[in-house]
């Protein structure tokens, strides 16, 4: 089979991680933490996540001209995506997340944009045909109704982090992916195109509806959990490289929970995305 080649316009950024037994509330500080740094950024996450499980892979973004867009871009220039698209921004830095990890693996993440806010519809109009588009939300919407011109077959949104958007673009998609806390703030505007919709249910699994009705729900696989940053962006990168090679959508979903649920086991984003092989290892295991 062909590799299929995926664009992923998005962010990157640079994650800045403190790893602590419990995280703050408003106004407390956690201290014993450990720190750590990875390249990051939802984009990046499911471009790299994508390309580690089989994808001919490419990225359209922004960073700034310093020491950390090298950073942020390392473990994609290292597994080989294509980074042509990558724009240096003139005037703001590489986005940075601040993550804060606890013992149970659970996060809060406060990004700084940085250059990611700046990516423009020209940056992207620039991008040529491919198998299938993944956007997400930590670039300017016009960025993405840019990406919705590109020539697919499968147009792609993960909807994080949740922020309004035209209902026209929603329409469009041929894939919209969510968590709980997105359904709730885009309700039945989700449903409205003819596209699927994959919605992530953390310990619940996962489901996958069109036109609002229930195609097949993926229960949660039972894996030790470390760290769950990054494992929604393999969700997604998986998902839409498995619909794109062509695999029924009940196999998509069970493919890309798998991936997802294998991020959960170790550190950081981009280090804990699995390959294809630890992906079909793992389902091997499951029956
Ligand atoms: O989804 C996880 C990602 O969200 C992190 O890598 C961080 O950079 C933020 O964008």
């Amino acid at each position: 089979m062909t590799a299929p080649q995926i664009t992923v316009v998005g962010s990157v950024n640079l994650d800045l991680v403190a790893r602590a037994e419990t995280l703050p509330v408003a106004g407390e500080t956690v201290t014993g933490a450990t720190f750590a740094q990875h390249p990051g950024g939802k984009g990046a996450n499911q471009a790299l996540a994508a390309r580690r499980l089989g994808a001919d892979g490419s990225m359209i973004a922004r960073v700034g001209r310093d020491a950390n867009a090298e950073a942020a871009l390392a473990l994609l220039k290292r597994d080989g995506v294509d980074l042509f698209g990558i724009v240096e921004d003139e005037d703001d830095a590489t986005g940075v997340a601040l993550i804060a990890v606890d013992a149970q693996g659970e996060n809060q993440i406060v990004v700084a944009s940085g250059a990611n806010a700046n990516l423009s519809a020209s940056d992207v109009r620039k991008t040529s045909a491919c198998d299938a588009v993944l956007c997400q939300l930590e670039v300017p919407v016009a960025a993405v109704m840019a990406a919705s011109d590109i020539e697919t077959s499968l147009f792609a949104i993960n909807l994080a982090p949740a922020m309004p958007a035209p209902i026209g673009l929603l329409e469009r998609a041929d894939l919209l992916i969510v968590n709980e806390v997105e359904a709730a703030f885009y309700g039945d505007n989700l449903h409205r195109g003819d596209g699927l919709v994959a919605l992530t249910l953390g310990g619940a699994g996962a489901v996958l509806y069109r036109s609002g009705k229930e195609l097949v729900h993926m229960p949660v696989f039972s894996v030790p959990v470390v760290d769950t940053t990054g494992a929604g962006d393999t969700f997604c990168g998986a998902l839409v490289l498995a619909l794109a090679e062509g695999q029924d959508p009940g196999e998509a979903l069970r493919f890309a929970s798998a991936a997802g649920a294998l991020a959960v086991t170790k550190e950081g984003a981009q280090p804990s995305l699995p390959t294809r092989e630890e992906v079909e290892a793992f389902l091997k295991t499951q029956g």
